[in-house]
Parts: C-alpha cells; sequence; structure tokens
C-alpha cells in the first residue's frame, strides 16, 4: 500500500487529530436500487483541508455518494476508507470513533421540529458525549448558533419559526456540534437569495480556514464553486468523470463539463468571480449587504 493512498488501518486516538493526506478515499463504489445503478465503479480521493465541490446532474447519486461515506447507506460493493479506517468494513461500533469526527447539513436540513434550535445542536453533544453537564451542553450549543451566524436568541426557537437561510445555519450548527474535521454539505445554499448564499459561503470558507476543516460540498451553485472550491469532482455516468480545479476541468472535453462550465450560467458565474477578484485587487470592499466603499 502506498504512502499517497494513505489507509494506515491502526485509527486515530480519541484526541488525535487525523493528519494524512486524503481523510476520504472511495474505491471501486457500486449502488444500486433494485435495477437502477445508481454508481459503478466509482473513486474519489478528498485532500485533507480542501472544499471539494461535488456537482452533478439531479438523480446522478451526489446524495447517495455522502450518504454512503457517512456509513448511512451501505454500499453494494466497494471501499470507503474515512480517515483511514474502512467504514464499509466497520462494525457498528467501531465507526462510533469515526462519526464524532464529521458533522453533516442535510439536503433537506433535517432538524427536528420539535426541539428549539439549540435542542437540535445538543442531540449530537448528548450521543456522543452523555457525560457533560447540562449547563456546559447548552452553552456549546450556544456557541455553535452564534459561530454559524445566528444570533444568541435564535437558539431558543423553533425551526418553523425561522427562514430558510436561518434554518441552514441552524443545520450547520449542529454540523459544528462536535468540533468536527470533515463537513458535509448538501446543498447548502439551495433556495438562499444571492446574498444570503453568498454569506454562507464566506461563512463555510471562513469556518474551513479557521477550524482547519476539510469539506465535502454538494452544490448545484456555481458562484460557490468559484468563490470558495479548492477542487470541484464531477459526477457523470455513473461515476466521478473528473476531479480537479476549474480550469483544470475546463481543458477536459466531456460534453457534460463543458455545457456546465461554458453555459450562460457558468459564464456569468465566471464572470463575477473576475469581477469580485479584480475589486479586492482595488482595495475595494464590498460588505456582505452589497454595499461597497474603501
Ligand atoms: N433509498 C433509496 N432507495 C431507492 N432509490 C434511491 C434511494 N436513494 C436514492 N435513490 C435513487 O438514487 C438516485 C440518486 O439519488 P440522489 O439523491 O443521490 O441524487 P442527487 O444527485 O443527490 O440529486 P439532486 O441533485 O436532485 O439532489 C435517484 O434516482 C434516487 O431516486
Ligand atoms: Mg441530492
Amino acid at each position: 500500500m502506498s504512502d499517497d493512498q494513505n489507509t494506515e488501518r491502526e485509527g486515530l486516538r480519541p484526541n488525535e487529530r487525523y493528519r494524512g493526506n486524503f481523510p476520504i478515499v472511495v474505491e471501486g463504489l457500486v449502488n444500486r436500487f433494485g435495477d437502477q445503478v445508481v454508481h459503478e465503479d466509482l473513486s474519489l480521493k478528498v485532500k485533507r483541508g480542501e472544499i471539494l465541490g461535488v456537482v452533478g446532474g439531479s438523480g446522478t447519486g451526489k446524495s447517495v455518494l455522502m450518504r454512503s461515506i457517512i456509513g448511512l447507506q451501505t454500499p453494494t460493493e466497494g471501499n470507503i476508507d474515512v480517515f483511514g479506517q474502512s467504514i464499509t468494513e466497520a462494525e457498528p461500533d467501531e465507526e462510533i470513533g469515526v462519526r464524532c469526527r464529521w458533522g453533516v447539513l442535510f439536503q433537506g436540513g433535517a432538524l427536528f421540529s420539535t426541539l428549539t434550535v439549540g435542542e437540535n445542536v445538543e442531540v449530537p453533544l448528548r450521543q456522543f458525549f452523555p457525560e457533560i453537564s447540562d449547563e456546559l451542553r447548552a452553552n456549546i450549543a450556544r456557541y455553535k448558533v452564534m459561530l454559524s451566524g445566528l444570533t444568541e436568541a435564535a437558539a431558543s426557537k423553533f425551526p418553523a419559526e425561522l427562514s430558510g437561510g436561518m434554518r441552514k445555519r441552524a443545520g450547520l450548527a449542529r454540523a459544528l456540534a462536535l468540533d468536527p474535521e470533515l463537513l458535509f454539505l448538501d446543498e447548502p445554499t439551495a433556495g438562499l437569495d444571492p446574498v444570503g448564499a453568498a454569506k454562507f459561503d464566506a461563512l463555510t470558507k471562513e469556518l474551513k480556514e479557521t477550524l482547519g476543516l476539510t469539506v465535502f460540498l454538494i452544490t448545484h451553485d456555481l458562484d460557490t464553486l468559484y468563490a470558495i472550491c479548492d477542487r470541484v469532482a464531477v459526477l457523470a455516468d455513473k461515476k466521478v468523470i473528473a476531479v480537479g480545479t476549474i480550469p483544470e476541468l475546463l481543458a477536459t472535453d466531456h460534453p457534460w463539463i463543458q455545457e456546465y462550465f461554458n453555459g450562460p450560467r457558468g459564464r456569468n458565474a465566471s464572470r463575477s468571480q473576475q469581477c469580485s477578484d479584480l475589486q479586492q485587487a482595488d482595495g475595494i470592499v464590498i460588505d456582505k449587504a452589497g454595499k461597497s466603499g474603501n
């Protein structure tokens, strides 16, 4: 086994951070539902510390891939290592050590509607750290709520009392509950207005940089890809057909990739990113509400 593959299987000690190069390694993944083949020999490596954008047409299996990686979907075939441990071969108890090292924002939010935002954030803390006192758990939850850009008051609101954007942030707060090293975001900016989406992108990037996260980010949002993703993996034809920076992907001649990045929406996203880069180079500051000033 080469260093590159980074699949030592000794496992990590409880307080030890993963230091390998590839926190996620998927090899030969097959997922079938009855006659429907969603993935066929899919392979992918995610680099430590990157934001990997995952794109593909609707129904190509992006969410199924994420669910396979976090052990919610047992693949038909193939192997998936997370932090050097096989998720696919692990006994349920063995996985626990790895499970508390990631946080997930599901596509639909998946907040418990009968719990407040703060109580939602407390759920994983209760599950993995039952010994923590009620007071400390509530304080950690409040801190995560604020880290996700919500006010402290939002912690006592129920999901139905929040806007769509606030619900996304509440889901993010829950995903951050356990101080994860790996963050999974499934369509985090879907349904947000452009300003809200840009703010969420900026928050994701800031969290990645300050907390040293690796981010697996499923998105249809071309602005997000240009603004914050280090690399992009493209799902098509039941596998990852290409992974690389956007310029690297543009150099391939796959029709879906060309259509996606060079279609009208792709060109707009590219132009607005160039515009934002130029403004930054000129020292023009656009505040998060969209007003400009120096
Ligand atoms: N539990 C399941 N049972 C049967 N089929 C499923 C199941 N989960 C997903 N599928 C099917 O697998 C395919 C891929 O679904 P998936 O949700 O991963 O798509 P996606 O790429 O995330 O799409 P979108 O961009 O719309 O979110 C779909 O055809 C879906 O119907
Ligand atoms: Mg999906």
